[in-house]
């Protein structure tokens, strides 16, 4: 199938890793230009030059911190400038951060708001006008399935991901009519760096296979997911062919949430 991104540009942010990397891949693959963004410039090139020797696609890569107002901007002023353009965003970037509600201070509650909710509203604010101007975009807010239902020790970050998937749902209403479609995917278990860190603090006695199949965690489907299923849900999502789709949160889970 053509999922009608030839020619188009997108910009991920937390594109060096885990999620944001393997939707950048999948991006390249489909022929989108791309602009990649994260804080570290290593890991960045690193992940770049591994797109270009897989896809023969040069990306734009961007250094910048999604927590900072400025550098929200400037990431997507510098894409524009670039290519032109702007029509696919994906607000990737994020961290875990689960703690019970008395051991989160309010630097900590402030760093997570700017990074996962106020970083999504910054890029998205700055990238709108240009997609209203090429008739039409699409932006999908990686947010996460424990949001719908949060369990214990979990904040700041369900606050954050639930304020996000209030954010997707106002923007897709009031961006439908310039023809900007908004959803969120809501991630469960992904393997990536911040599981293998996880892993390596909560059950260091198991293997990485055995922790990734531990029934503990619930999943219906036995397992955690790989970045790649997420990165194909998420580009179908800013695809042509999910044009009627707009303010939908979609789980990528595995079946683990409580909730549809
Ligand atoms: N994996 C899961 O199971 C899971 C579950 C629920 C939600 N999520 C969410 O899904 C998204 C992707 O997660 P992941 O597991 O793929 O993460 P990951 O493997 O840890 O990668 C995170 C990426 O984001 C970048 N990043 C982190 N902080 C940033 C900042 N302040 N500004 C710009 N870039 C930043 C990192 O690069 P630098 O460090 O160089 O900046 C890296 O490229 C995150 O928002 C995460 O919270 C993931």
């Amino acid at each position: 199938m053509d999922l009608g991104l030839k020619e188009k540009v997108a910009l991920v942010t937390g594109a060096s890793k885990g999620i944001g990397f393997a939707t950048s891949l999948q991006l390249a693959k489909e022929g989108a230009k791309l602009a990649m963004v994260a804080r570290n410039e290593e890991s960045l090139a690193v992940a770049a030059e591994e797109i270009f020797q897989e896809t023969g696609v040069r990306v734009l890569q961007i250094t910048g911190d999604m927590s900072l107002e400025e550098n929200c901007k400037q990431v997507v002023l510098k894409t524009v400038d670039h290519f032109g353009r702007l029509d696919i965003l994906v607000n990737n970037a994020g961290t875990h951060a689960g703690h019970p509600f008395e051991k989160v201070d309010n630097a900590m509650w402030k760093y997570d708001l700017d990074l996962k909710l106020f970083g999504a509203i910054h890029c998205s604010r700055n990238a709108v006008p240009f997609m209203r101007k090429n008739g039409g975009g699409a932006i999908v807010n990686v947010t996460a399935a424990i949001a719908k239902t949060p369990p214990a020790s979990s904040l700041p970050t369900t606050v954050s991901r639930a304020a996000g998937m209030a954010l997707t749902k106002a923007m897709s209403k009031d961006l439908g009519h310039d023809n900007i479609r908004v959803n969120t995917v809501c991630i469960g278990l992904i393997k990536s760096d911040q599981i293998e860190k996880y892993w390596q603090k909560t059950a260091p006695h198991q293997s990485f296979e055995q922790y990734v199949h531990d029934p503990k965690h619930q999943i219906p489907l036995g397992r955690i997911g790989e970045a790649e299923e997420a990165a194909k849900v998420i580009t179908f999502l800013v695809s042509d062919s999910a044009s009627y789709i707009t303010g939908t949160s979609l789980n990528i889970d595995g079946g683990m949430a409580g909730t549809l």
